[in-house]
């Protein structure tokens, strides 16, 4: 939420900025802002409310050769998108910008007022720079300064601050929001997320919580929350600059869809051997004997991560007897009293590795001594460090705010574990057997529905892109893909659509049918094959407009059927999710929105 970029060295700073914001504008795209500085202490500040394009107007007659600066693209938290708001703030001699949210900052706010402060943005991070200025008149560097106030915060953030006199230092500082420092040879890079990194370096520091860094042009120098000088551990980043461009494709999300086939490959690669029956996870650090006793699998996340924890219980459940699932929504079970049973192992599921209410899960149920396990996509993300073990999903970049490939390999990988799992237990060989060939298969699976439905899809797109509502039905595993086909739906074309428990029709939903209303119905052809049917023959009779995804031929009465032949039988649900993702994604191609950045979403959500 929000994008960070900081850059210092001997190169156009305002260029090296904009095309980190470019990169980082899935993370927040409502106004955007940057500001360098020359040697003579002569700065250039820029804003523009709306996306990074209008800010580039903006510079495109302000261009100046400065070598360092700082600039932002923002999700708004406090006061309305506008330029006004939009960071870098500039306030005394001080610069700043920051993600995340300082709690106490009308206190704050008060104190600052009484030393004569005045306030132009409505923003809590305009108070933090004004705390950081008022403590800086009577410190010696800019880095006292920063520490001082940061101890005054309640609240997450991570920072780039400068001051108006000094040209030679950025100082940087997280606490639950990532900053990402990239180092090589006479220039620094900031950013908060690494694909601002890609092309510029691949030596990264990962910053920690209670850090803070003055990054200047031979590098950067790390203090721990007590002042100590930190060894900052420079890895190797891993993104490469084809996984972040659209080659080719109209949309980052069209992009991701069809790179499923792959992404996937790259999850299963080593983890599963259909001639052994093997299934293992390399990292998970947990023996066998400590798979053996696992009685409740707590799974959770936000958004589409939660819905595909919802989806690989159901498949942990048919792999293992005894073994309890318990699917929580982050921002509900951090603030429940929740118990949790004896042998119990968290699985902390997040393509960003970043979601605050995610986290705050994680670090709850580390204090109670819980197992916790990550499945996590983005390297090096603040999630996969703070778990006990996990697995990486290994997607490469998902640029697209709505995810996709994300949500496939996170399925995947759940049910990799439940495999493990399965196999510690001794449970029906099999069916592991079973789940091993599948997921296999699974990537041509997919090519083969990428290649024969796209069109068809797209049709069926074009007729029902005008309606105002839809309901999503399935039962089973149907059930949880029938909410996540609800949410791509509603994420990026603005259509109200709802996911239900097919049984649950008549509990409600039901009474929503009219002519406004579609009703997108999976249906399997397997023991549940008859009593979906019945509910379609329910709707129908109400004057439904009814699409269903199935894997039968026999005879289905709808407005439109969309068959998707497979040789799978466990793992259809997420050819069926494919086909559900190519309609989302016409449809709102057809609405004419925004697909790869909809409006006030955000990819990353780091804050509450
Ligand atoms: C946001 C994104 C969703 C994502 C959710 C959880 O809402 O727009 O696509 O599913 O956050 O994100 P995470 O990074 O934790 O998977």
């Amino acid at each position: 939420m929000c994008g960070i970029v900081g850059y210092i060295g001997n190169k156009n700073a305002q260029n090296i900025l904009m095309a980190g914001l470019k990169r980082l504008e899935y993370r927040g795209y409502d106004s955007a802002g940057i500001m360098t500085l020359d040697e003579k202490e002569k700065s250039v500040l820029l804003r523009a409310k709306g996306k990074v394009s209008e800010l580039e107007k903006r510079i495109n007659g302000n261009k100046v050769e400065h070598t360092v600066g700082i600039g932002h693209t923002r999700w708004a938290t406090h006061g309305e998108p506008s330029k006004r708001n939009a960071h870098p703030h500039a306030i005394g001699d001080i610069y700043i910008v920051h993600n995340g949210i300082i709690e106490n900052y009308q206190d704050l706010k008060l104190i600052l007022e009484q030393r004569d402060y005045v306030f132009k943005s409505d923003t809590d991070t305009e108070i933090l720079g004004a705390l950081i200025d008022s403590l800086y008149k009577q410190s010696e560097t800019l880095l006292e300064a920063v520490s001082g106030a940061l101890q005054m915060v309640v609240g997450a953030y991570g920072i780039a601050v400068m001051s108006a006199d000094n040209p030679e230092e950025i100082v940087v500082a997280r606490q639950g929001s990532p900053l990402i420092v990239g180092v090589d040879e006479g220039e620094v890079f900031i950013a908060s997320d690494a694909s601002a990194l890609v092309g510029h370096t691949d030596k990264v520091i990962y910053m920690h919580d209670g850090e803070i860094g003055v990054c200047s042009r031979d590098g950067l120098e790390l203090y721990d929350g007590d002042s100590h000088v930190v060894r900052a551990q420079v890895e190797k980043l891993e993104l490469d600059v084809q996984s972040i461009q659209k080659n080719g494709y109209d949309h980052f999300l069209l992009k991701e869809i069809y790179e499923q086939p792959d992404s996937l490959r790259a999850t299963l690669s080593g983890r599963i051997d259909p001639k052994t029956g093997y299934a293992k996870l390399g990292g998970l650090n947990v023996s066998d004997e400590q798979l053996r006793d696992i009685e409740h699998v707590f799974i959770i996340g936000c958004g589409t991560a939660y819905y595909a924890g919802l989806l690989a219980g159901y498949y942990i459940e048919k792999l293992v007897d005894g073994v309890t699932i318990h699917n929580h929504i982050a921002s509900e079970l951090r603030y429940r009293s929740f118990h949790v049973p004896e042998s119990t192992v968290a699985l902390i599921v997040s393509q960003s590795g970043e979601t605050a209410d995610t986290l705050a899960c994680l670090t709850e149920l580390k204090r109670r001594g819980v197992t916790c396990l990550g499945v996590v996509n983005a390297v090096g993300s603040t999630i996969a460090r703070e778990v006990d073990g996990g697995v990486y999903v290994h997607v490469g970049a998902e640029i697209s705010v709505a995810s996709t490939k994300a949500f496939t390999s996170q399925v995947v990988s759940i049910t990799i574990f439940g495999l493990m799992l399965a196999q510690a237990k001794g449970a029906g060989l099999q069916l592991i057997d079973e789940y091993i060939e599948e997921l296999d298969a699974l990537p041509k699976e997919i090519t083969k529905v990428l290649e024969t439905k796209a069109g068809e899809v797209k049709k069926l797109a074009k007729k029902y892109a005008s309606y105002d509502h839809a309901v999503f039905t399935g039962r089973d595993t149907l059930y949880p893909t029938a909410l996540e086909g609800a949410l791509k739906l509603k994420e990026i074309s603005y259509i109200q659509s709802e996911g239900y428990a097919s049984g649950e029709l008549k509990h409600g939903p039901i009474a929503l049918i009219d002519d406004r209303m579609f009703e997108v119905c999976y249906i399997q052809d397997n023991w549940l094959y008859e009593k979906s049917q019945s509910n379609l023959i329910e709707i129908n009779a109400r004057g439904a407009h009814a699409i269903v995804i199935t894997d039968t031929d026999k005879r289905l009465s709808a407005e439109a059927v969309v068959r998707v032949s497979t040789r799978l039988r466990h793992l259809t649900p997420l050819l069926f999710n494919v086909v559900s993702q190519l309609f989302a994604y016409h449809v709102a191609v057809v609405r004419g929105n925004d697909v790869d950045q909809p409006r006030n979403l955000a990819k990353s959500v780091t804050v509450e």
